[in-house]
Parts: structure tokens; sequence; C-alpha cells
């Protein structure tokens, strides 16, 4: 199969610190995958990891997109971050960084170009004079109808990229992102966080109708609630480093419901708050 994220016995590590310990997750297009675990257990190492940040060091395994091997490359990082983005791969920060001096109509099309009408390689002189990627009143077009989409105020497009936006207003501009670039492939770090009721279904209908069968998701998040707008083929439980549980939608509701030392107990991990020397320590009763 080549329409397909696959990511095997994948171990990564910042500094000496191993923090993905055999991460095995395949995610095929047209499928919406959630991942869960939580605080502190890899879920945004693995979205960085994906997208080729130079800080995550892969130990051991393979991340293949399409049968493409994302770890390939002439520096031990493998593929660069651009170039995995012209191979449809996107993602959307947990914690978006303010562009002061961009606007969000000059960064987005700037994004665009680089990822569906890039300089031609080894372009000079003229050539390079001549490019000038998407015509400028198309592209208006196009941002602006993605703006409708997602209720996002007109005068958003000459503000400067997340300086001032609230916390909401961030992650509606990192779905502005993904609706204006459209990609095969869509890693979303809890972009539902920080959004209220009414943004979160206007967030979730803009994920919705960017998705199509060529688009495959990796959702991360800490709650079910965006689950119910987005519908999952499969949840799964990030923990210890590794991917230990995985299932249907109702896991995500077992979840909310019962807990990660649940998942522990069930899988026969200790349960417990670990103490310095990683030995597990009996959480205390409540009286
Ligand atoms: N650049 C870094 N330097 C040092 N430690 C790091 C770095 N990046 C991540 N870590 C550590 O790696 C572990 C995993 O962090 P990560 O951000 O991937 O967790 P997460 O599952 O996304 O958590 P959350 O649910 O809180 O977002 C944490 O212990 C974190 O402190
Ligand atoms: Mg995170």
């Amino acid at each position: 199969m080549t329409d397909e994220l696959l990511i095997a016995d994948l171990e990564v590590s910042i500094g000496d610190k191993k923090i993905l310990n055999g991460v095995n997750l395949t995610v095929r297009q047209g499928e919406v995958h959630a991942l869960m675990g939580p605080n502190g257990s890899g879920k945004t190492s693995l979205a960085y990891t994906l997208m080729g940040h130079p800080d995550y060091r892969v130990d051991a395994g393979s991340i293949t997109w399409r049968g493409k091997d994302l770890l390939a490359g002439p520096t031990p990082l493998g593929m660069s971050p651009d170039k995995r983005a012209r191979l449809g791969l996107f993602l959307a920060f947990q914690y978006p960084s303010a562009i002061p001096g961009v606007t969000v109509a000059s960064f987005l099309r700037n994004i665009y170009n680089a990822v569906h009408h890039p300089k031609p390689a080894g372009a000079e002189g003229e050539d390079a004079i001549k490019y000038t990627g998407i015509p400028l009143a198309k592209f208006r077009r196009m941002m602006e109808e993605k703006m409708a989409m997602l209720r996002m105020d007109p005068s958003f497009a000459s503000r400067y990229v997340n300086e001032g936006f609230s916390g909401g207003e961030k992650k509606r501009l990192e779905m502005l992102q993904m609706a204006v670039l459209n990609p095969e492939l869509a890693i979303l770090d809890e972009t539902d966080s920080g959004l209220d009721i009414d943004a979160l279904r206007t967030v979730a209908e803009g994920i919705n109708a960017t998705l199509s069968p060529e688009m495959g998701v990796l959702m991360i998040t800490h709650y079910q609630r965006m689950l119910n707008y987005v519908t999952p083929d499969q949840v799964h439980v990030l923990m210890d480093g590794r991917i230990v549980m995985s299932g249907g939608v109702e896991l995500s509701h077992q979840l909310e419901a019962n807990g990660y030392d649940w998942v522990r107990q069930q899988v026969g991990l200790p349960v417990g708050v670990l103490d310095e020397a990683g030995a597990p320590e009996p959480v205390a009763e409540h009286a």
C-alpha cells in the first residue's frame, strides 16, 4: 500500500532523553485517527518528528509516506520540513508562534506558493523575476472563501500572524492554513484546545469540509468532545513512549470516564506516579 503514513518501531530522543520507544501507527488517506495520551507522553514530539523538526533525533524505526522514506536524505535529519510539506504533510501547531511584521494574507500566499507553486529549481535572472506564483486576485478569492468557511472576520487578513491573537483565534488561523494548503496528511496538535463551544463546532465543520478521500488526519486531542464532530476511524493511546491501546470512538468515551490509570491496568503497566528512580509509587487514596 502506498497511500498511507506508515510509522514502524519508531524511537525518538531529545538530547539523552528517550521520548518515543517503539511507536507503530498506520494512517491511510481518507482516514481520521485520534491520538490521545497523558501530558508529556510524547504526542507533540511525534508530530514534530513526522514534520522533520531538527531537535528530535530518530534512533530507530521508519516513517514512510505514500511509499517515500521521510528519514532518507543527505543529512541524518532526513527529508527537510519544506520537502515534507510539498509531499502533502501539514502540521497545525499546539502553540502557534507570532510573526510580527508579516500579514496573514502574505504569509498564507507564501506558504501556498512554497507548497503548490514553488519557484522552479535553479531559476535565475529573468526566469526568477518572472516567477510570481499564484496570481494575487485568484489567491485572495480563495483565501476569502476559506475565511468565510471558518467564520473569520476578513480583517484578519491584514493583521500580523498571531500577534495579539486570542488562543482560539490562533487555532482558527492554523485551520485556515490547512484549508488553504489542502494537505494530504494533516496532523492537528490539540487544535480543539482553547476553542469556545461555537468555535469548536466551526473549526470541526472546517475540518470536515476539508476532508476528502485523499486526506488522512492524525488528530491529537485530550478531549472526546471534538470527536463528536469529526468522527475518527480509530483512537490510539500513547503512553510510556508507545501506542499501548487502539480502538474505535468508544475508546475515547472510556478514557473520559476512566482516565489513564485504567489504561495502565488494562495493558499491565504499573499504576501510580513515577518517582525519580522510575519506580511506581502508589497514588494516595482520598479520605
Ligand atoms: N526540546 C525539548 N527539550 C527537552 N525536553 C523535551 C523537549 N521537547 C519535549 N520534551 C519532553 O518530552 C516529553 C514529551 O513532550 P511532548 O510535548 O511531546 O508531550 P505531549 O504528549 O505533547 O504533552 P501535552 O499533552 O502536555 O501536550 C516531555 O517530558 C517534554 O518535557
Ligand atoms: Mg503536546
